[in-house]
């Protein structure tokens, strides 16, 4: 009771404030999503996400050793094929020799200690821009999932870590642990997308990676983000699935479901920090009316927060310079 407690006291400096902060950020957190092209020697910028760019595999080692250097420790994957490589069945994602495979060889030869995560889905691959096979424009489920299973195998054998199924289907994770188990791939790491949302901060991504769907939307397969209760029924299920780690996505808007399965699963939790919360952020800071750096780390570790492992960024660069 005042004044024999005073709430200032263990505020009145930063030395104090330092040794009795709660949660901390340090580069152990961040997952780096890489959008990588074909192509050569190329950089590119992608409008809706300034300062974000999508490389060419050739300039894959340079940027994965500058982010060792920092002290990040894993990236996730994401390709952008050409128009001409992709069908309804997503055939492309099973090319060993494609753009994710080589990317995914070509960060493990440069830094072989670095976590190698990979996406799996079919949009990037699919005709229609959907995450999943297209028969008379409904997405069917179980013919998808036995194509992501092996997709999903194609990326250990090249030396993934990680893979990250963001396709939403029912069944994916048992089937891709089933496979990666009766294949000796024990070791690999199935980090879900157990509670994805079916959302609007995914529109710069679908720029970045020409992925936007063709037709309708992601409704039937992605959350609906009026529900709570459903993000810790399919993060339980994914978990007696086979699923080691449990995403959460997008972040900022959601941070109420990280903290629900904070309380009621005990698999990690990755937060994805999604390309729109990016574009906001880069947007109101270049009209001046938002301190970058300082909404950055506040919504960085506003995560942690919430209950979160890891964080997927697009700001985890920027930010580490900054810790
Ligand atoms: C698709 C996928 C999406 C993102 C990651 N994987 C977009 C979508 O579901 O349409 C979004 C990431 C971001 O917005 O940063 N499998």
């Amino acid at each position: 009771m005042y004044p024999i407690q005073r709430n200032r006291r263990l505020r009145s400096s930063p030395s104090l404030r330092a040794l009795v902060q709660e949660h901390k950020l340090s580069a152990d957190d961040f997952i780096v999503p890489l959008f990588i092209i074909e192509g050569k020697q190329k950089r590119e910028k992608i409008p809706s996400m300034p300062g974000y760019l999508r490389i060419t595999l050739d300039l894959i080692p340079e940027h994965v050793k500058n982010l060792w250097s920092l002290g990040l420790k894993s990236v996730l994957i994401f390709v952008k094929i050409s128009e001409k490589l992709k069908d309804n069945k997503g055939s492309e994602a099973l090319n060993s020799g494609g753009l994710m495979h080589s990317a995914i060889k070509k960060v493990k030869d440069a830094v072989p200690d670095m976590v190698v995560m990979t996406d799996v889905a079919l949009d990037p691959y699919s005709s229609y821009g959907h995450d999943g096979i297209v028969e008379k424009g409904k997405i069917i489920n179980d013919k998808t999932v036995a194509v992501l299973s092996k997709m999903a195998l194609s990326h250990a054998e090249v030396g993934a870590d990680v893979v990250a199924p963001s396709d939403m289907m029912d069944g994916r994770i048992l089937k891709i642990r089933q496979l990666l188990e009766s294949e000796n791939y024990q070791d690999t790491v199935i980090m879900s997308y157990s509670a994805k949302y079916s959302s609007g901060f995914y529109g710069p991504f679908r720029d970045a990676l020409d992925s936007a769907p063709g037709f309708g939307d992601k409704k039937t397969y992605q959350m609906d983000f009026g529900n709570r209760k459903e993000a810790i029924v399919e993060a339980k299920r994914d978990i007696d699935e086979g699923a080691d780690i449990i995403m959460i996505k997008p972040g900022i808007a959601y941070l109420d479901i990280i903290r629900d399965l904070k309380e009621n699963i005990t698999a990690p939790l990755a937060a994805y920090q999604v390309s729109g919360e990016y574009a906001m952020l880069k947007a109101a800071a270049e009209r001046g009316w938002l301190d970058h750096d300082q909404i950055m780390m506040e919504q960085l570790l506003s995560f942690k927060r919430a209950g979160a492992s890891m964080i997927a960024s697009y700001f985890a660069e920027e930010a580490v310079k900054l810790i």
